[in-house]
């Protein structure tokens, strides 16, 4: 397995440039099942190992997938295996995401159960219970959701709390129903939203996305479409937090400020100077570059994850490290997943004096980490592992970095390329 060796204390400057966003273009590749007829083409899509995983899953099913570079093309028309394996959902649960589109296009549909994951046991239970009001049998047996629909047909559905991927398969389902169907409670993250103006592009038709409140008209059928995928805000403030633990001052490129003003706000109050420029880094406001410079010393800041517009769970791990550096006490608290607090154990061993009480975790910035050896547990705390070690004294080896593969592209290029000393080896076979 693959490691990443970082030599920490080296300033980053120069410029990046963000890639498209993994959680937009996991349900966009999926939505391309309920085209029937013609070829799909997707832009910006990030070369990540999950996006691998959905292209390989798409083909299996009988979809003839094109990928070179950013750019991913898919023809349904084919697709006569309405299965997907556990082989293949174990490695990535947002495989759930084919689940509404072959219910709604082909009335059937049997999807592995993805199980729970690091950081919870991310039941899928919204995604099932919602399928079922829009008139899906649906039996779960043997690890596997077994579902048939003569049509599925439009339903008023309240979810029990904000799920991304249940508004997205619902969403997805409804395009091709009978009737109108109404999600109350649903998920507001850009990512939904992305997808909901892709089937629009596709002639689905839905308002509200962005709102607690979405509602479908259910259409019969869905034409091809060309689509660029949003920017991937995870992976900005992430590079962010890099110009901060660094003390940085970068260009942070094709950035989706206004979709991160909760960690913005954050990150500011925490002592980043966070600046919309013009083209080149002029004083400006291009609408998608940025430019963050760390001002330390950093100030402590209390923080509670939240469903979008609120601080993005996904950002909790990285933040955590900025609160190592800051001088006093920082109170993060995990409200959407019940064990994301794995990479504590961690940076403890880089020095970090963190507590965890509960869904919370108490941080006694110290204002510096020491170099070790460490383990990823999942994709964000993999990311944050990296960022303790471009701050740490020495040099920190991370181990089992599949996880950070998952979610960033070329992370350690990236971060090369602003002058971190950073390095992957990789494991002979
Ligand atoms: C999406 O996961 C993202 N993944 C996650 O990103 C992200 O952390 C999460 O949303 C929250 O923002 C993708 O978009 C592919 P949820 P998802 O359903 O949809 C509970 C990353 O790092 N729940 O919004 O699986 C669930 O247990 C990944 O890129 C139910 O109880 O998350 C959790 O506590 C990690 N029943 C809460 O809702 C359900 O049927 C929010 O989960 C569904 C969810």
């Amino acid at each position: 397995m693959d490691k990443i060796l970082v030599k920490g204390g080296h300033r980053l400057a120069g410029e990046v440039v963000v890639s498209g966003a993994k959680n937009a273009a996991l349900p966009i590749l999926a939505s391309s099942l309920l085209v029937s007829g013609g070829r799909s083409r997707f832009s910006n899509v990030p070369r990540l190992r999950d996006i691998s995983t959905i292209c390989t899953l798409l083909s299996t099913m009988g979809a003839k997938v094109y990928a070179h570079e950013e750019v991913v093309e898919i023809d349904a028309s084919g697709v006569s295996i309405l299965e997907a394996s556990y082989d293949l959902v174990k490695t990535m649960r947002a495989s759930i995401l084919v689940l509404g589109p072959l219910l709604a296009r082909f009335g059937e549909a049997s999807v592995s159960l993805p199980g729970g994951c690091a950081i919870g046991a991310r039941p899928v239970n919204l995604h099932i219970s919602g399928l079922e009001m829009m008139g899906a049998k649906i039996r779960v047996e043997h690890g596997y959701i077994h579902g048939q629909a003569q049509r599925l047909h439009g339903a008023d559905i309240t979810f029990d709390l904000p799920t991304v991927t249940g508004t997205e398969n619902l969403m997805m389902a409804a395009s091709l129903a009978r009737g109108t169907t109404v999600l109350r409670n649903a998920a507001r993250e850009p990512e939904v939203c992305d997808l909901a103006i892709c089937l629009r592009q596709m002639g689905a038709r839905i308002m509200g996305e962005g709102t607690a409140t979405i509602s479908i008209e259910g259409v019969d059928k869905l034409h091809p479409v060309e689509y660029e995928i949003m920017p991937d805000r995870i992976e900005a403030a992430t590079l962010m937090v890099a110009s901060g633990v660094t003390n940085g001052d970068f260009l942070i490129k094709n950035c989706p400020l206004d979709k991160m003003a909760a960690e913005v706000a954050k990150l500011q109050e925490a002592g980043l100077a966070i600046s919309p420029v013009g083209k080149n880094g002029e004083p400006g406001h291009n609408g998608v570059d940025v430019r963050v410079v760390s001002q330390r010393p950093f100030t402590s800041v209390d923080v509670k994850t939240m469903p979008y517009p609120g601080f993005a769970t996904d950002m909790q791990a990285q933040f955590m490290v900025l609160m190592c550096l800051a001088r006093g006490t920082s109170v993060i608290t995990e409200t959407v997943f019940e064990n994301r607090f794995m990479h504590v154990f961690e940076l403890q061993r880089m020095g970090a004096d963190i507590e965890v009480e509960g869904r919370s975790a108490i941080t006694k910035g110290s204002g510096k980490l020491s170099g070790a050896p460490v383990m990823a547990s999942d994709l964000r705390a993999s990311a944050s592992l990296v960022l303790a070690g471009l701050a740490a004294e020495g040099e920190t080896i991370i181990s089992r970095v599949y996880h950070l593969d998952r979610g960033y592209y070329q992370f350690e290029k990236k971060l090369q390329a602003l002058g971190a000393h950073i390095r992957r080896e990789t494991a002979t076979a």
